[in-house]
């Protein structure tokens, strides 16, 4: 069974839906189906309205074909898309967005600003240009499933992602407007402790709740990390998680902006999977540049730039700021990834968690030993081996991730 109009039966309509037509979305049925609605009352309620849908096929939005057996289990509020027997058009879920400008190109894809046509919501779609064979390719598509079911007010929202031709991904997610926290960096050229410490927590959250569920984000920056609106101090990381099999379409572009905060075992070729490690030194990395301005690690070139962050000691500037937070930057940016600390000992620091206010409570969290660069008033906290250099010859072992 199956009615147009809301009958004021309750129980007979369970649910709505929307079916788009295959490669042109501005045309769209609305339906409410009932409990013992088939196949043939979706397919007569679309010929009465766009004639000749006899040879229906209908398809979800990532383009996965449908079939009689599966109306019963359609969900309030799906949408899918009906074809007079074509295949899925997957240039269709684009069709319902009219393109407004280009928000960015990083080596990986090409980020636009979208609005849909019917809605008039605002949306960024990203296409990412996916490397490997079918099996990299599936993994891809089932680590963006992973992304699209984050839920974290200080992560981006995936609202969906499709496969494109050409082995091309889109990836449709909430537009954050307020721009990169990079761009703010820039205009003040430092923060002080207190807005750095406003900014950071919003980090270390939405890391925690990556780290907790195993998802790494791997390129973590200050350009990844978006305002929600120009006037808002709310943060959202972007760009994530899949970096590790995307395919490079601008090596320099990428390789310069993320190469200071990439992790020393990384670039000294000590290890070949990422681990949660990486995100913790990218994350002192984003501390230290908040407060001094500048990268604790740079270079004329790549090579010096991968020489000096594999091994060069952290110098800190002359500076005022908090015993807790130098601590926490030389905590954060160990050489040694097994001795880093793990988000969990991040969010509770006493520079990141006030709630702990003790003198002996944060004692018992500042491990590390200030460095004769720290100011000399601090107590002395209980030392701990510091690392030797992973590769002191500096060589590195990442033709896929460089070309020096
Ligand atoms: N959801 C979004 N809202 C607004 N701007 C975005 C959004 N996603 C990306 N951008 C802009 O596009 C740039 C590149 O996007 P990103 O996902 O970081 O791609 P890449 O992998 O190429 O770095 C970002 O630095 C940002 O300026
Ligand atoms: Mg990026």
């Amino acid at each position: 069974m199956m009615y147009e109009e809301y009958d004021d039966s309750p129980l007979q309509f369970i649910k709505s839906i929307r079916i788009y037509l295959n490669g042109d979305s501005s045309k769209y049925l609305d339906l409410k189906i009932a409990q013992n609605s088939s196949w043939s009352d979706i397919q007569t309620q679309l010929d009465q309205k766009f004639p000749k849908f006899k040879e229906m096929r209908l398809f979800t939005q990532q383009g996965v074909e449908i079939f009689k057996d599966d109306v019963k289990f359609f969900k309030d509020g799906q949408s899918f898309y009906a074809s007079r027997g074509d295949e899925f058009d997957p240039h269709s879920p684009f069709s319902q967005y009219e393109t407004i400008k280009k928000l960015g190109e990083g080596g990986f894809g090409c980020v636009t600003l979208a609005r849909h046509r019917i809605t008039g919501e605002q949306v960024a779609i990203k296409v990412i240009k996916m490397m490997g064979n079918a099996q990299d390719i599936e993994l891809n598509f089932r680590e963006a499933e992973v992304l699209r079911s984050l839920t974290h007010k200080n992560i981006v929202k995936v609202f969906n992602s499709y496969a494109l031709q050409n082995t091309q991904m889109a990836v449709i997610m909430e537009y954050l407007e307020g721009g990169e926290l990079a761009e703010r960096l820039r205009q003040k050229g430092r923060f002080q402790e207190e807005e750095a410490c406003k900014y950071f927590r919003q980090v270390v959250s939405a890391i925690a709740y990556c780290h907790q569920k195993n998802i790494v984000h791997r390129d973590l920056k200050m350009e990844n990390l978006l305002f929600c609106s120009p006037d808002s101090d709310d943060l959202k990381a972007i760009d994530f998680g899949i970096a590790g099999i995307q395919c490079p379409t601008n090596n320099d572009h990428v390789n310069i902006g993320s190469l200071h905060y990439m992790a020393p075992e990384i670039l000294g070729g000590k290890v070949t999977r990422v681990s949660t490690s990486v995100d913790i030194w990218a994350m002192g990395i984003i501390l230290y540049k908040m407060l001094f301005g500048k990268v604790p690690f740079n270079g004329k070139s790549q090579q010096d730039i991968i020489f000096n962050v594999v091994n060069k000691d952290l110098l800190l500037p002359p500076n005022n700021f908090s015993e807790e937070v130098i601590n926490l930057i030389t905590q954060m940016l160990e050489k040694n990834h097994e001795q880093r600390p793990r988000i969990t000992d991040v969010e509770y620091h006493p520079w990141v968690n006030t709630e702990i206010r003790t003198p002996q409570q944060k004692q018992s969290l500042l491990q590390i030993p200030s460095e004769g660069n720290i100011r000399k008033s601090r107590p002395s906290l209980s030392p701990r081996p510091r690392s030797k250099s992973p590769n002191p010859s500096g060589i590195v072992k990442h033709p896929n991730i460089f070309k020096l």
